[in-house]
């Protein structure tokens, strides 16, 4: 029987042109040998819509993307239309709408990627805090431009969107090492970080098979740079799950090989995956993108519609490809994006 999954496509901008297409490639290849069908509809969203629209999507976008399995996307940002609007004109809604808020990086070190830590095992994962925190649009500026002028932004924490997330890191955990680490800054943000702690606690009482540790997000980057072995699974808020998967993500090799997905675990609504980079305008258009990204994020979405077994072959597949020295210029080779998408595919057949 096959399973037939409808899946919207969002190339976007820059490599994200690149990487799309060699990542669907990789995905129908290992699909036809599991009995998974993708029926893959482009939507042609981002900057160049934006140009002729004013907009980053059509009005009615998110209705459109409510109807799909899951949401592909490659990236958006160009250099001439400032980042908030391609953030906000498209990520953002589409996270909050879909209440995508798992955000879901792991990170590995990968077989043939040069690391700046070189000889070390990194195997973790982030879990980042999606819809809330940090990232809000409540606040203002008075007084533009004088003396007197003030900026506030509030964060906002709710006992739901905390408690949430850190039952899905846990029990995250709980299938992996057992060690669930919580990314808090209680000592200098007092209130809204003391009682992200004491949410994360009362949902570990619930499992207890997890061993749960509190680091201050300060030496915790510092410690995922000098030893992250220790690490299984990460649970921060918005901007800390952001800063740390950077740096997390780096410390392994390359940011071109970070996957990402944003979950509605429940499946409730469409969850949407998507590479840690960005449109790379300093190389989009030479066809030297690392797809990798790409494909690993493809990997979390089979994962996510429930083809576990395919979601590793896949990954077995580009790790091979990784192994036998078919790689992209960032992670220290020749191959262009289309060499490396090819390598995948032969390991697919
Ligand atoms: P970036 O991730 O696009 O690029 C950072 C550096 O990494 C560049 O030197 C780039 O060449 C390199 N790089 C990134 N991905 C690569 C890949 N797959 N293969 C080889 N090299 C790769 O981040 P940057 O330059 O800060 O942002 C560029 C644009 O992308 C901005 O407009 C930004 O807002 C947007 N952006 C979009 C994201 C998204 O769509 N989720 C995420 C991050 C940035
Ligand atoms: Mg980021």
């Amino acid at each position: 029987m096959t399973a037939r999954h409808r899946i919207a496509v969002i190339a976007g901008d820059g490599i994200g042109q690149e990487v799309v297409p060699a990542a669907v490639e990789c995905l129908d290849a290992v699909g036809a040998r599991h009995g998974i069908a993708f029926d893959w509809h482009h939507l042609d969203w981002g900057s160049d819509h934006y140009r002729a629209h004013g907009r980053m999507m059509p009005v009615d976008g998110l209705d459109t993307l409510a109807g799909y399995d899951a949401i592909f996307l490659g990236a958006v940002g160009v250099p001439d239309i400032p980042d908030v609007e391609t953030l906000w004109g498209l990520l953002i809604p589409i996270r909050r709408a879909f209440a995508q808020y798992v955000n879901l990086r792991p990170v590995r070190t990968l077989p043939g990627v040069p690391s700046p830590l070189a000889g070390r095992e990194i195997d973790l994962v982030i879990v980042r805090e999606n819809n809330e925190g940090e990232y809000s649009e409540i606040g203002g500026r008075i007084y533009q431009g004088s003396a007197d002028e003030i900026a506030i932004q509030e964060s906002v924490f709710t006992r739901r969107g905390v408690e949430r997330v850190a039952r899905f890191a846990a029990g995250l955990a709980a299938g992996r090492r057992g060690l669930l680490t919580s990314a808090t800054k209680s000592n200098g943000i007092v209130h809204t970080m003391p009682f992200w702690d004491e949410v994360v606690r009362g949902v570990l009482a619930d499992y207890p098979g997890v061993t749960g540790r509190q680091e201050l997000v300060d030496a915790l980057a510092a410690s995922l740079v000098l030893h992250p072995e220790r690490y299984d699974v990460i649970v921060a808020s918005n901007l800390f799950g952001d800063i740390l998967s950077d740096l997390a993500g780096a410390v392994a090799g390359s940011i071109g090989c970070a996957p990402s997905g944003n979950l509605n675990p429940e499946g409730k609504h469409p969850s949407m995956f998507e590479p840690v980079h960005g449109s790379a305008p300093d190389i989009a258009g030479k066809g030297i993108a690392n797809p990798i990204g790409q494909i690993w994020s493809g990997a979390l979405m089979l994962d996510t519609l429930g083809h576990a077994e395919a979601a590793a072959e896949l990954v077995t597949a580009f790790e091979a490809a990784l192994e036998s020295g078919v790689r992209t210029r960032d992670i220290g080779g020749t191959a262009t994006t289309a060499e490396v998408a090819a390598a995948v595919r032969a390991n697919l057949t």
